[in-house]
């Protein structure tokens, strides 16, 4: 098993530029069942969830090429014909492969996906998905740890989701392009991943109205056509390293990334006293001074983001005074605090608040990755501790985050990787964080 060994106390100085956002790559990935044409899609993230649904895909009867390097992080995909399974092997390492519920029913009219089954974050049900593919007309039924849905065309249909989720908006929003008719989708997520899949489903052919905010109408089409899309940045990545150079009072500038997407992100940063400046594609973040305390409440878009949340905790465990920071979002996602404790942050958790109290010093212990965004404040809580900190289970960030070490030593983090070599080491046993 990978881990990182990481010598806290070095100022953060350099560039760092911004992958392309996971969580757009996956529906986006998965748009591609929606038409027998080939779909490019480009600045692709070198990240294990994207080899999960690669491996998805192509398990289902996809072409599917992946290049990165001088292949440009692009990937080609042709779903000329398709077996409609999901299997439970690829579906338990990672809960967005419910994503291709949606597309399977609508190109194929039959799905079978495995259930998602618990993770680390919380329940994490897809009820809202498989109520709303109801309302178009899809028969589910549930057996032997599937979900099967068959209509022989969806049709348009008026949803109201119960409770904004992404991936739910994300799914019905792909099934509504290849609907018999016109759906509108009410209470819907805003987050500029769903503006992005729907940018790539237009350029296949979908008529879309509506998309970053909450009604969505789409005209659904018989057939939707090859495309060439461009995934936008990260901006959960962006978001990290804007802490890594909070939390260790360097100066970083972050490339191709978008500061609108940001702006929750960076409006705390500077009540808590770390100078941001914003360019049309790029961040300078800069952190000379002393860090104050600050509250934070995970809301959807454009709200504080819960992808966002444990990386801030770790701030906040440098800032002076107490910062209240509260989930909204996810039922059980403070499994970092734990570990945070160990490293000598003072926090107190009441359902779903959590006090920190700052500033306190860290110091280096070995630590466990729980999940994604988890192990990204235990990098950061690291990269200021004193000592030598050792993370193990890295293959949690390695699901969402493009080789972190190698651009964090790039502005002069030390921070390295000991054990087998990624992506030939063990898989995870059960997903966590999406
Ligand atoms: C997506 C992101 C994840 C992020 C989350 C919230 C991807 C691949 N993952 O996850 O990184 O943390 O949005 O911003 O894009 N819910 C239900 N029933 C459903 C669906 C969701 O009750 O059918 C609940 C969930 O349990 C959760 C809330 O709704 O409490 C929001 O979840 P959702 O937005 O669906 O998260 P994901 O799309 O899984």
């Amino acid at each position: 098993m990978d881990k990182f060994v990481i010598r806290g106390g070095t100022p953060l100085r350099g560039t760092i530029r911004i992958s392309g956002a996971k969580n757009s790559a996956l529906p986006c990935m998965a748009a591609a069942i929606l038409t027998e044409d080939e779909v490019t899609l480009e600045n692709i993230p070198d990240v294990r969830d994207i080899e999960t649904e690669r491996k998805l895909l192509a398990s289902m009867g996809a072409e599917v090429e992946l290049g990165y390097g001088r292949a440009h992080h692009r990937t080609r995909i042709r779903c000329a014909s398709l077996d409609p399974v999901a299997k439970y092997e690829i579906v338990k390492t990672m809960r967005a492969s419910s994503l291709v519920l949606g597309p399977l029913v609508a190109r194929t009219g039959m799905a079978r996906v495995a259930m998602p089954g618990g993770c680390a974050i919380g329940g994490r049900p897809i009820d809202l998905h498989i109520k709303a593919l109801q309302a178009m007309g899809a028969e589910i039924t549930q057996e032997h740890g599937y979900l099967e849905a068959r209509a022989k065309r969806l049709h348009g249909a008026h949803i109201v989701f119960d409770k904004i989720t992404v991936t739910g908006t994300e799914d019905l929003l792909m099934a509504a392009a290849l609907a018999d008719g016109e759906t509108c989708m009410e209470n819907c997520a805003c987050e500029p991943e769903v503006t992005d899949l729907a940018k790539m489903l237009t350029s296949m052919g979908a008529q879309i109205e509506g998309a970053g905010t909450a009604t969505i109408r789409v005209q659904g089409a018989e057939r939707l056509h090859g495309a060439k899309h461009r995934i936008h940045p990260d901006r959960i990545e962006a978001g990290t390293f804007l802490i890594a150079a909070a939390i260790t009072g360097g100066e970083l500038t972050l490339t191709s990334c978008n500061p609108e997407h940001l702006s929750s992100v960076i409006e705390k940063l500077r009540e808590v006293g770390v100078q941001c400046e914003l360019g049309p594609d790029s961040i300078r973040v800069h952190n000379g001074g002393l860090l104050r305390s600050a509250n934070i409440s995970t809301e959807e878009y454009p709200g504080f983001p819960t992808d966002m949340q444990a990386q801030f905790m770790a701030l906040a465990t440098q800032a002076e005074g107490t910062s209240l920071v509260t989930e909204n979002i996810f039922e059980n996602r403070f499994m970092h605090v734990q570990e945070l404790i160990r490293m000598g942050a003072n926090i107190r958790v009441e359902g779903r608040i959590a006090a920190v109290v700052g500033k306190s010093p860290l110091s280096s212990a070995a630590v466990m990755a729980s999940d994604l965004r988890a192990s990204a404040s235990l990098v950061l809580a690291a990269l200021v501790a004193e000592g030598e900190t050792i993370i193990d289970r890295v293959y949690h960030i390695d699901r969402g985050y493009e080789r972190i070490e190698e651009k964090l030593r790039g502005v002069g983090a030390k921070i390295r990787r000991i054990g087998n070599v990624f992506r030939e080491t063990e898989e995870p046993a059960a997903e966590v964080t999406a």
